[in-house]
């Protein structure tokens, strides 16, 4: 038999051994080729059916799905029954991170100091009721660079909300720039004494309250790690919270409580006007995420993060909110 026609699909030595007695490839051949037809046969059969007649898909099923979905995104109530102190929540960062931890269910005590803010803490206040998920606002106004403001808070908060704090945020900071060389102590108490000893204040007034797993998160800045030049003082207040921040990680952690910072890059606020405009566009030159100031929202999502169940195993970390700005 001439099997030359197989010798565009065979080997020399299989055409050879094809040549000496074809029977056995040829079967194989016949075989594989029955089968590959079979199949292609199935799918051919598969493909046209699936056209005629496509899965039904109850409409109703879909619908209850997709709210199901909807309805856990925009009410996943992670910290309901939690109690938070938020320091500065009348404008900024801090009224938006109070507004976010009463989004997942929290009842907050938004902490202010000027007359002039009146308004904007009862507008959070507001607005938090209006979200009708549980969660409240009591309203403490207060000046934190006083030595007995943080009782005067905790004791507000204890009263509106029963007899336990789950969440402190030391949101509250004050910032202004100066040459060294006009620097004055003044200005050291100015700074610190809102952004360092007020933080320190409000934890060991909380401290005895702390529902474990108790939540402490302070706000600290990237200008504690960039050398922002005439900011020895804020950048200075801020390198403190972070060193206090682990060392309470440590003391509190026994009981239970973790303790955090949260350090924003440049960020949509009023602070913001009082930072150098050049400084600014040198910072989003290299913010990673696109070359952007931050926004509230950015930050507030870290700092109700850090307050969940979810962030148990984080304790004595300074997150960077930058963007990528400050790689920590
Ligand atoms: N925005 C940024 O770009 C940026 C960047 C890095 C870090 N941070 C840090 O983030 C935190 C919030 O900043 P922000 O930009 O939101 O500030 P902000 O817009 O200036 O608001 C400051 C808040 O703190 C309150 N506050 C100031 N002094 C107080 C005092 N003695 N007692 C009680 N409350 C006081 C203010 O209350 P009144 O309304 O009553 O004055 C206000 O609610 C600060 O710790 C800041 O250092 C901000």
């Amino acid at each position: 038999m001439a099997f030359e026609w197989l010798a565009p699909i065979l080997t020399p030595t299989a055409l050879r051994s094809v040549q000496a007695d074809g029977r056995p490839v040829i079967t194989l051949f016949l075989v594989i080729f029955g089968l590959s037809l079979f199949g292609l046969v199935c799918w051919y059969i598969h493909f046209e059916t699936s056209k005629a007649y496509p899965k039904k898909v109850d409409p109703n099923a879909k619908k209850a799905t997709e709210a199901h979905l909807m309805t856990s995104q925009a009410t996943a109530l992670t910290l309901q029954d939690k109690v938070a102190i938020v320091t500065g929540a009348s404008r900024g960062i801090g009224a938006g991170l109070a507004l976010e931890l009463a989004r997942r269910g929290a009842k907050v005590t938004l902490v202010y100091t000027s007359q002039k803010s009146s308004e904007l803490a009862e507008k959070v206040a507001a607005d938090i009721k209006a979200l009708n998920n549980g969660s409240a606002a009591t309203i403490v106004q207060a000046d934190l660079a006083t030595v007995d403001a943080p009782e005067k808070i905790v004791q507000a908060t204890l009263k509106a909300f029963g007899g336990k704090i789950d969440i402190l945020v030391n949101n509250a900071g004050v910032l202004f720039g100066r040459p060294i060389t006009e620097t004055t102590a003044e200005d050291y108490a100015n700074i610190f004494d809102v952004n360092v000893r007020a933080p320190l204040l409000m934890t060991r007034a909380v401290v005895p309250h702390l529902r474990a797993p108790g939540r402490i998160i302070n706000l600290s800045s990237v200008g504690a790690r960039i050398g922002p030049p005439q900011m020895a003082l804020y950048a200075g207040s801020k390198a403190a919270i972070e060193g206090m921040t682990r060392s309470l990680a440590q003391e509190l952690g026994g009981a239970g409580h973790t303790v955090n910072a949260v350090a924003p890059g440049a960020t949509e606020s009023e602070m913001l006007d009082d930072v150098p405009k050049d400084m600014v566009e040198a910072q989003l030159k290299i913010t990673a995420v696109e070359r952007r100031v931050g926004k509230v929202d950015d930050v507030a999502r870290i700092v109700a993060w850090l307050a969940s169940e979810d962030a148990k195993w984080v304790s004595g970390q300074t997150i960077s909110a930058s963007g990528g700005f400050l790689m920590l």
